[in-house]
């Protein structure tokens, strides 16, 4: 096969480390499953994605990680690892061998009290667990920190302070405001800020390398950076659509912007950006957590929070650069480089390593287009990006050396296999 990237970028094959497809035994495949997520993501120019655990059944040992895998592969339209859930005592023991069974990473849906509806959710993923589950205390999440640390893979986090979020909720409720200022008085950024200190804290002291997920909060930056300054590994990510919007743009895109942490202020957005081009933000993911058109419908408070994202990641991050908002190497490294060596997936000199043999993204910085919701290759076609005018595009995806997508249309069918970290 001859390709004729003449004008073009040849890079490394972009990667989205934050992916809910829904997929599994019992899986929510009414909102999207893995073949459709996958087919969205080759689309949108990424060779590999990473799949969080809140699936059905949930991934919280090695038996179900074993499962997944084998049910996800032949979906798999580009390579894919999967995360491991944390469940304080309930998993705790089985940790270090869902480490050895190759989860990429660990997450902790921290703040998601028992009550909460999200938190439900994601336990009566896992059938015969429903009542089992007590909230996770703040002693059980040290002591999942410190098992995690001796794996030595990172422990990812969900910040949001749910004790804080549900009073404030309730007293927004209260006075009847159903305005987005409203929803994000009930999620407020100390919201966000308090759980990421305590996170820091307790990486600190039990030597767990911390990974903030989908940050929103600009707070959230300095509080890291200085960790980072006194030589913790403390890394973080926020997301495309806490760098392509702020509440400013809800009266045009209405509740399909609901997602938790919530889209916030405009001054919160700027200084993602700054943070993303210092250096403290190590990458950009899209938090791919698709629900139908009709979940999506109803009023602020009710309806799921999370979109479709995963196909628009790196069109709008490859405007960015058109925009000169960021370099075409920053762009590189915030969705390849930097992603590859926080997860241990990045190639040793001079061996062709998992995840890394001709994966290949090429960019077309010239190419206009316009982003529409019925061309998603998602099974969910709710986007907040509906009608954006984008410069430049992925216009070729390539998996170990197999074109999965040319010029916007899927050439080849599911290639992908499961990754594991490097040893
Ligand atoms: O908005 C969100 N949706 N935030 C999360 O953390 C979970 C996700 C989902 O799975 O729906
Ligand atoms: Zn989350
Ligand atoms: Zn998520």
């Amino acid at each position: 096969e001859v390709t004729d990237a003449a004008g073009k970028y040849v890079l490394p094959g972009l990667i989205d480390v934050h992916v809910h497809s829904r997929d599994g035994e019992n899986g929510a495949t009414y909102k999207e499953d893995f073949y459709h997520s996958t087919m969205s993501a080759a689309a949108g120019g990424l060779t590999t994605v990473f799949e969080m655990p809140n699936s059905n059944p949930a991934i919280y040992n090695a038996e179900m990680l074993e499962k997944q895998i084998k049910h996800l592969t032949p979906k798999a339209h580009v390579d894919f690892a999967i995360w491991g859930l944390c469940l304080g005592k309930l998993n705790m023991h089985e940790l270090q061998a869902l480490s050895e069974a190759g989860v990429i990473a660990f997450k902790f849906f921290w703040g998601y009290a028992i009550d909460s509806k999200t938190y439900q959710l994601i336990y009566n993923y896992s059938p015969g667990m429903e009542n089992a589950i007590p909230p996770l205390g703040d002693g059980e999440i040290y002591q999942m920190f410190a098992e995690i640390a001796k794996t030595g893979k990172l422990v990812g986090i969900h910040a949001e302070n749910f004790d804080l979020i549900q009073t404030l909720t309730r007293e927004v409720e209260k006075s009847g405001d159903k305005s987005y200022a409203a929803f994000l008085k009930g999620r407020p950024n100390v919201a966000e800020e308090t759980i990421i200190q305590t996170a820091i804290s307790f990486a600190k002291q039990t030597g767990a390398r911390l990974h903030i997920l989908h940050l929103a909060a600009k707070e959230g930056i300095d509080i890291i950076k200085r960790a980072q300054e006194e030589g913790y590994p403390v890394s973080a990510e926020t997301c495309s659509h806490y760098l392509a919007l702020c509440d400013e743009d809800f009266d045009r895109v209405g509740p399909v912007m609901k997602v938790y942490p919530p889209v916030r202020r405009r001054e919160d957005q700027e200084m993602l950006w700054s943070g993303l081009k210092e250096g403290v933000l190590s990458l950009v993911s899209s938090d791919h957590a698709p629900h139908t058109e009709e979940e999506k419908a109803g009023d602020l408070w009710s309806i799921p929070a999370g979109m479709a994202s995963i196909e628009t990641l790196a069109p709008l991050m490859i405007d960015a650069v058109s925009q000169g908002r960021i370099t075409i190497h920053e762009l590189a490294a915030v969705l390849s480089e930097k992603p590859a060596k926080l997860f241990g997936i990045y190639p040793e000199k001079g061996s062709l390593k998992v995840g890394t043999d001709a994966d290949i993204t090429i960019v077309d910085l010239q190419v206009k287009h316009t982003v529409k919701k019925e061309n998603l290759h998602s099974k969910s076609k709710v986007t907040p990006f509906d009608g954006f005018q984008l410069t430049g595009a992925p216009v070729q995806t390539i998996v170990r050396g197999k074109t999965i997508m040319k010029d916007g249309e899927i050439v080849s069918g599911p290639v992908g296999k499961f990754i594991k970290p490097l040893e």
